[in-house]
């Protein structure tokens, strides 16, 4: 053996990794908000942390809203780690002063409510937020903490909002990882979140409501059961490295639904008069805007963009009152039909690769 004993190393960076208050380093880290623990850890008792060199004491009390202050209760010292956690604060266990969230002391046992007022005490305390499970500290002079850095699907997940502008695509799948322990989504499947996500924030205007009812009431309804298909044509054939033909279509619905009724979905006019041919006047499909040549609908500056949206959404929501579904798997229409109805083992099938295990962070 080599002893290491004695061995060069080269002297601390003091500056990079000194983080006392008044330090460089120390300073820069104070003008973020830093985790501090888990907001399952807050529960009947104050938690003492030490962060950036600093003790502070952690608390939530019994309304839920939590606190970071200073250890040292501000009457005579004592540490508010052993304090109790009351309804609207943190009992200090000497003199039993209660400070609330914010520091300031709101009750003195033996002392009048004038006393209490006059005295105007006030515990020093931090800043404090919790998202995504954690509770975080603002430790840098007041006034100058920034504005919370919020992204992607860890932010549905925790948002009460139940309308969202987003200007960033989510590929749920590859986010599914991130979500915390302590939320009650980990743990689920894609599938299970986009219907999580569909039920609190999709919601279809009245008027396609009443249009998807009155074709399901019209066309859809009859003691049949019905099998869905989404054949995507027009640029979807030169798009993609896998387009089914018509044929393998026929072939599984011959297989699976023979003599059910079949709701097609598709973008091209050649596909319905293809259905009609072979399965006559099994085939229904609503009365969507359609491309009879290879330019999609989505392109055609004639079409009106909001009737286009109108259709997908008609179709998707009609295909999911189906009892199977087949459809192409490099589809967005048919990847959230996969996923916003909790199919029977075999019902639901996706041609090709799917867009839903595709990972589009790495390709
Ligand atoms: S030391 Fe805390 S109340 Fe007296």
């Amino acid at each position: 053996m080599k002893s290491a004993y004695g061995r060069q190393t080269s002297a601390p960076d003091y500056e990079l990794t000194c983080v006392e208050p008044g330090s460089p380093m120390g300073e820069l880290m104070r003008r973020y908000w830093q985790p501090v623990c888990t907001s399952d850890e807050l529960r009947d008792l104050p938690r003492k942390e030490k962060l950036l060199c600093e003790d502070i004491v952690v608390f939530r009390d019994k309304k839920g809203r939590v606190g970071a202050l200073d250890p040292h209760c501000a009457h005579r010292g004592t540490s508010l780690e052993w304090g109790r956690v009351e309804e609207e604060g943190l009992r200090c266990c000497y003199h039993g002063w209660l400070y609330d969230t914010q520091g300031q002391c709101i009750d003195m046992p033996c002392e009048t409510e004038e006393f209490r007022k006059a005295m105007d005490v006030w515990q020093p305390a931090y800043p404090v937020t919790e998202y995504g499970g954690l509770v975080f500290v603002y430790m840098g002079p007041p006034g100058t903490e920034p504005l919370f850095p919020r992204f992607d699907i860890i932010d549905l997940a925790w948002s009460p909002e139940t309308v969202i502008v987003s200007d960033f695509y989510i590929h749920l799948p590859d986010l599914v990882s991130s979500i915390p322990i302590s939320h009650e989504w980990f743990g689920k499947t894609s599938a299970e979140l986009y219907r999580l996500l569909a039920d609190k924030y999709l919601r279809v205007r009245p008027e396609i409501v009443a249009e998807i009812d009155a074709f399901d009431c019209t066309h859809m309804r009859g003691a049949e059961p019905i099998i869905a298909v989404h054949y995507r044509g027009t640029d979807k054939v030169v798009e993609t490295d896998f387009m089914p033909s018509h044929e393998i279509y026929f072939d599984l619905i011959d297989r699976d639904a023979a003599d059910w009724r079949i709701f097609l979905l598709t973008d091209e006019a050649q596909c319905i008069e293809g259905f009609l041919e072979r399965y006559g006047s099994r085939v229904t499909f609503t009365n969507a805007i359609r491309s009879s040549s290879k330019i999609p609908v989505h392109l055609s500056r004639a079409a009106d963009r909001v009737r286009l949206g109108a259709d997908v959404l008609k179709d998707v929501h009609l295909a999911l009152r189906c009892q199977k579904f087949i459809g192409l798997g490099m589809s967005n229409p048919s990847c959230i039909i996969s996923v916003l109805k909790d199919w029977c083992e075999g019902d639901c099938i996706l041609l090709g690769p799917s867009l839903l295990r595709a990972n589009f962070t790495r390709n």
